[in-house]
């Protein structure tokens, strides 16, 4: 039986982890709508449907079938729901809220999982009036290291987090919703106090471009065979821990400055190390360091470095979601946060002006602040009219201003 209130549910987006939400919610008795308005994604999964559907293998032996009852490329068609749930990269998030926010009806729940940095700012600015009548609901991390074996048809999931950090605006609806993503995707979410925990804890923005800094900072051209491909969390060193700790230490230091500031608690926006042991409790072999919790995590092992394939061997992917999403959506957020409160991210803006002259951006100007022509691309609080500290947490805890 669907969990009440959220009988209906439209999963946006049809890559890997659609895959796995499809059999789950359809396992728990909800109605699932797939909006895949993506090239021919819609097509294909009808065909796979006709075809005996789609399965889940679990990394315990577990199968699940399951498909969805309507695959549509119709936003009217998709808005049509209790919970509206978007588990697509975060440059996505925008089209699609755009085509689904004129349909949408009152008291929707619109999230997106992983939210990564600035969803509930783009969803509210998405869907301006009515905005207010929807929960909008941010979750941490994809809770599922997962990937398609046959599209439409059998997705991988290879591994499980622990617990999911969920919060919502207005905050008062994250328990519930907690409660439902819980029982619904079989993973623990718990609810955190407000969004902007999830924005600013955002910890992919510390650790996909803190590493690919951390390695890539001495990478002078070479061709790697299969085998040199360095591994990418069980690879980290002391030199590139530190660029993790600064990242992260910047970050917690503005969201205590704002917590002492204002009354918003941000106590749950972590340093990276108390984010690893949490998230990956049962994993870690040896958390006496930052680098040996990174290179005795079980779920990190034999990870490595995102590559392209060249006709010699591999060479570093510049164009890897760990730069082309954890900046934009992650790392450029906390340092638009920073501005409205003046403090220093020496660390921050070092990384992101190596990593953003390696994807042809630019972000910063020579002196660190937020300016340059890609700027526009960035979600920032600023992009949605929110440009100081008292509006970005009022918002962030359901007032409007
Ligand atoms: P994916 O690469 O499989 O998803 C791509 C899908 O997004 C496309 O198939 C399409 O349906 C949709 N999409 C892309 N551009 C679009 C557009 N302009 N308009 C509408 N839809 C569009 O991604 P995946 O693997 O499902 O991951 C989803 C999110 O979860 C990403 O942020 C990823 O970084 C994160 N994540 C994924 C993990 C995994 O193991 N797959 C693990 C941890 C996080």
């Amino acid at each position: 039986m669907a969990t009440t209130g959220f009988a209906r549910i439209t999963v946006c987006g049809g890559g890997n982890a659609a895959h796995v939400v499809i059999p789950l919610l359809v396992n728990r008795g909800c109605r699932v709508t797939l909006y895949a308005p993506f090239a021919d994604e819609a097509e294909r999964f009808r065909e796979a449907a006709a075809g005996g559907g789609l399965e889940a293998l679990f990394f315990n032996g577990r199968v699940l079938r399951g498909s969805p009852h309507l695959v549509t490329t119709d936003p009217a068609e998709a808005a049509e729901a209790d919970l509206i749930l978007m588990v697509v990269p975060a440059f996505a998030h925008g089209p699609l809220l755009k085509a689904l926010s004129p349909h949408l009806p009152a008291g929707t729940a619109v999230g997106a999982i992983p939210s990564r940095s600035g969803f509930e700012f783009q969803a509210l600015h998405a869907i301006p009036e009515r905005g207010k009548k929807q929960i909008i609901f941010c979750g941490q991390t994809l809770p599922w290291a997962c990937r398609i074996e046959s599209y439409g048809r059998k997705v991988r999931v290879l591994g499980t987090k622990e617990s999911v950090g969920l919060a919502a605006i207005p905050p008062e609806s994250a328990p519930a919703l907690a409660d439902f993503l819980s029982k619904a995707l079989e993973v623990n979410f718990y609810a955190l106090p407000n969004s902007l925990t999830v924005s600013l804890g955002n910890i992919g923005q510390v650790i996909h471009p803190g590493i690919m800094y951390g390695v890539l900072k001495h990478y002078r051209g070479e061709v790697w065979s299969e085998a040199e491909i360095p591994l990418f969390y069980q690879g980290v060193t002391e030199e590139t821990a530190r660029v993790l700790e600064d990242l992260s230490s910047e970050i917690v230091r503005m969201a205590a400055r704002l917590a002492r500031e204002f009354p918003v608690d941000l106590e749950q926006v972590l340093t990276v190390g108390q984010w690893l042991v949490r998230a990956y409790a049962r994993h870690i072999e040896d958390r006496s360091t930052l680098v040996r919790a990174f290179r005795t995590n079980r779920s990190y092992s034999g990870l490595k470095l995102p590559v392209k394939k060249t006709t010699d061997g591999y060479i570093p992917d510049f164009e890897s979601r760990y730069l082309t999403e954890d900046i934009p959506f992650g790392l450029l957020f906390s340092r638009a946060v920073a501005e409205m409160i003046d403090s220093p991210t020496p660390r921050i803006n070092e990384v992101i002006t190596a990593c953003s002259g390696w994807i042809n951006k630019h972000y910063l100007d020579q002196r660190g602040k937020l300016a340059g022509p890609d700027l526009k691309e960035a979600r920032i609080p600023q992009h949605y009219g929110i440009n100081d500290a008292l509006r970005l947490i009022t918002v962030s805890l359901g007032g409007y201003g």
